[in-house]
């Protein structure tokens, strides 16, 4: 089967760079990217490719060459599904706000939405690819509301989970350690639908590395992987805790334990804690499944990763105010970050965030510089959690341009963002212009020590 349409509902951090990639390196296909949200469909067309929604290095070369060729973005969602033989959704799973599983369970109105609409346009028979991230045995549901309220056209389900990271979203695309397909293996018409989509991965991705399953398999396989990195993520920030009190440094265990093969390197970078819209929802929904099925020691055990990861951002923000002198009160703190790590805009889940609302309760004044999150998502985030007014977040919080003018006349300094340019400021020039004594809050293991503690910043760093 060769498939010339497809069609993806969701342009957001994975729908938009995904689709970018596949029109990018399947030319013959035509690759139509659907949302409701006019304004960031508007922004997709933006004549400026720079000027796109997401920030992610590479990605406006890839849409600059594909766009208007065979990549396509519109909000005519009816027009993108009838044309289509292959149909990916890839909207937003988020952590339900209200009712039954409240706080924990994958809120799946969206998608339930998707396959009612996908169910009342589609004329001809379609393979439907489920992208976003969804607890095991979603196809199923889908499979149930596609069928019965369908207009009897054939439908196969297909999970193929997303494993990219923002900010290398270009990148993991393009060379992805593996592509998980998850489909109906058993059935010539499920088999086909999996070669279909086996052949769009194969125009750059090597054989050895598109990986076919079960559909539960693929759907769990996704979860999991969240769950064991975010558990990598939180078990080196339980070491932090204990390094600050014995004077052994996280960065030194990290290395000696990294370099045993069998545990590897990467995700053992300490921080003030993880972020980021995937790894807390994907935990929590884990959680809700283990526990709905009875399995309490299961849900516990993962629960956990939350747990550290909470207490590891409070940690954080409690010693600046005791290093402060035990008050922020009517103190001007600068924090150098916003994102939820380097090379996004992507703020859901971001440390900052609590960090700024723990510091907010205690009084201080916030000032907030980030390379790339714009001002009213930075007041959003902090009127999301509702801990005050937005006047009050507006008033008490200010957001600035540049770094320097952040740190200006501030009492701390706390760098809660990788980006790479902090690590280039002029610190003898923030020094200079900070109240004394001047301290410097690291929240990534950013910053050498040595030459902060020379220029005379009382320092602290995560984990040492
Ligand atoms: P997002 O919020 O950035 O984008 C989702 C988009 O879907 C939004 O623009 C929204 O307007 C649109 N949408 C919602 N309902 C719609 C409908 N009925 N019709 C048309 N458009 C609709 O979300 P995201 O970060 O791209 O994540 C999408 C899914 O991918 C989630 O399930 C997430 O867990 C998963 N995922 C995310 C990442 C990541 O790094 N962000 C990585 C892997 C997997
Ligand atoms: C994650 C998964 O990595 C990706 O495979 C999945 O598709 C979506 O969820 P993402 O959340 O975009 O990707 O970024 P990731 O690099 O995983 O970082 C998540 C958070 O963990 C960030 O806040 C990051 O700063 C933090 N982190 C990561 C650490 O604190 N230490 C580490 O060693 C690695």
């Amino acid at each position: 089967m060769n498939i010339k349409n497809i069609c993806c509902i969701g342009a957001g951090y994975v729908g938009g760079p995904t689709m970018a990639v596949i029109a990018q390196k399947c030319p013959e296909i035509n690759v139509t990217v659907v949302d409701i949200n006019e304004e960031r469909i508007k922004a997709w067309n933006d004549e400026n490719v720079e000027n796109i929604p997401i920030y992610e290095p590479g990605l406006p070369e890839v849409v600059k060459e594909a766009r208007g060729r065979n990549l396509f973005f519109s909000t005519d969602v009816d027009a993108a599904i009838d044309k289509a033989d292959m149909i990916f959704i890839s909207v937003n799973t988020p952590t339900k706000t209200y009712g039954i599983g409240k706080g924990m369970a994958a809120d799946l109105k969206f998608i339930e939405l998707c396959a009612r609409q996908i169910a009342r346009v589609a004329k001809d028979d379609k393979i439907v690819v489920e992208k976003s991230t969804l607890p095991v045995r979603t196809a199923e549901a889908l499979k149930n509301i596609l069928d019965n309220t369908g207009n009897g056209v054939n439908y196969q389900i297909l999970s193929n989970p997303e494993f990219l990271a923002e900010g290398t979203a270009v990148d993991d695309l393009m060379n992805p350690d593996r592509v998980l397909i998850g489909g109906d293996i058993d059935t010539a018409k499920g088999k086909e639908a999996v070669d279909a989509l086996v052949d769009v991965y194969a125009h750059w991705v090597p054989r050895e590395r598109l990986l076919t399953t079960n559909v539960w398999s693929s759907e769990l396989s996704k979860l999991t992987a969240n769950a064991f990195l975010a558990q990598r993520v939180s078990s080196i920030n339980a070491m932090s805790e204990l390094c600050e009190k014995t004077g052994a440094d996280v960065n030194e265990v990290s290395k000696a334990v990294g370099m045993d093969s069998r545990i590897g390197a990467k995700f053992l970078k300490s921080s003030v804690g993880f972020g980021g819209s995937c790894f807390q929802k994907d935990i929590l929904n884990l959680v809700y499944i283990s526990k709905s099925f009875g399995l309490h020691e299961v849900a516990d055990y993962l629960e956990q990763v939350i747990i550290m990861n909470d207490h590891q951002k409070r940690r954080f923000a409690a010693k600046i105010v005791q290093t402060l002198f035990n008050t922020v009160s009517g103190k001007k703190i600068a924090l150098l970050g916003w994102a939820f790590k380097k090379d996004t805009n992507d703020t859901r889940e971001s440390a900052a965030i609590y960090v700024a609302d723990y510091l907010l309760n205690e009084q201080a004044e916030i000032v907030v510089y980030d390379p790339k999150v714009k001002t009213e998502q930075i007041y959003a985030d902090l009127d999301y959690l509702n801990t005050r007014s937005s006047e009050e977040n507006r008033a008490r919080v200010t957001v600035v341009d540049g770094a320097y003018e952040a740190t200006k006349d501030a009492h701390a300094v706390a760098v809660l963002t990788e980006w790479d340019e902090f690590k280039e400021l002029d610190w003898q020039k923030i020094y200079k212009e900070m109240l004394k004594p001047a301290f410097l809050f690291d929240g990534r293991r950013l910053l050498e020590r040595k030459t902060k503690e020379d220029i005379g910043f009382e320092f602290y760093a995560i984990g040492s």
